[in-house]
């Protein structure tokens, strides 16, 4: 099983992979998988072999930070809690904190709101593998957990239809660019005014593998018709919550329910990255159904981060 660093240091985006990067993380993340039950016997137990991995998380999280922990752990490695009034920019810049940092720790993952404070972060260091835990554009670790789920559910993946249906948000980003790297049709259908950015949509051309087509919907029952998968998330993001109540009418129409799963191809799956907001984005019996792969995702983003990390950090990577 090779673990052999990507082009890139750092995983601030699903496009700081390459295709094949992508294909191997997932292979990784399958090995590491079945591997876990045999504990400190696992031939991943010390691919990091004590390096130290920092958290810096300035936003909440449950699913992120604890497999994040946990994976660092069961690799081997050490995990360093930072306070983020200490290290994002408040009381120095955040470059001079990353080249603190890469004095002292191997790798960061950070949860924050600028996609530019990351790259900031990792070009300020050199040495250091910074990983994007959620930033407001992507959520790169999200959707490396999605594709391990559908290749989990369906084998083949290519030519498969996936539609995401509500807020052209960070998870709607990684996943579409993890899609098309995979040769996923990706369909997104949002209201006006809440659709995918602008800078998302011109990439797809270029990153879309074996004919794979990004498809914009504002009707929900044209964006659905014969997918083989309907993902959503929450319409209201951290940082958003000034707009819950207007968000809750726009996005209305766009609720994954029962009806708008009967558009789907029969069999077809239901996901979502979590935390979900019952009678909100997707009702109770959606959520609960046997179509729902939620928490298959959930269990996901500890094994396709410990992929990640033996990629990122394992091999010849040595303390400052
Ligand atoms: N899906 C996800 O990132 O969950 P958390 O916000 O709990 O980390």
């Amino acid at each position: 099983m090779s673990t052999a660093a990507p082009a890139r240091k750092d995983f601030l985006s699903v496009l700081d992979f390459q295709a094949t990067d992508l294909e191997r993380c997932l292979e990784i993340a399958g090995h590491v998988k079945a591997d876990r039950s045999l504990g400190r016997q696992a031939p991943t137990a010390d691919a990091l072999e004590g390096r130290h991995v920092a958290m810096l998380f300035e936003k909440a999280s449950l699913r992120t930070r604890s497999t994040f922990e946990i994976a660092i752990v069961e690799l081997g490695g050490n995990v360093v809690s930072l306070q983020p009034d200490a290290a994002l920019g408040k009381r120095e810049p955040v470059t001079d904190v990353a080249r603190n940092l890469e004095r002292w720790v191997d790798g960061i993952v950070i949860r924050t709101f600028s996609q530019k404070v990351l790259e900031e972060f990792a070009a300020a260091a050199p040495r250091l593998r910074v990983i994007n835990a959620l930033s407001d554009d992507q959520h790169p670790c999200q959707a490396l957990a999605d594709m391990l789920t559908l290749r989990e559910q369906w084998g083949v993946v290519q030519g498969r239809t996936v539609t995401y249906v509500g807020d052209g948000n960070n998870v709607a980003v990684s996943l579409v660019h993890a899609s098309l790297m995979l040769g996923i049709n990706i369909h997104v259908v949002s209201p006006e005014g809440y659709q995918l950015p602008e800078w998302a949509v011109q990439q797809a051309a270029s990153i879309s593998r074996h004919g794979a087509r990004l498809r914009l919907f504002t009707d929900a029952q044209d964006g659905v018709a014969g997918a083989d998968a309907v993902y959503t998330d929450t319409w209201t993001s951290m940082g958003q919550e000034a707009e819950a109540i207007i968000r809750r009418s726009v996005f209305a129409p766009y609720q994954v329910n029962q009806a708008l799963m009967a558009r789907a191809k029969p069999g077809a799956l239901f996901m979502h990255c979590l935390p979900a907001h019952r009678g909100e984005e997707v009702t109770e019996d959606v959520f609960e159904s046997p179509a729902s792969v939620v928490f298959d995702q959930a269990e996901n983003r500890l094994h396709v981060q410990k992929a990640l990390l033996s990629m990122l950090l394992a091999g010849p990577v040595k303390h400052p």
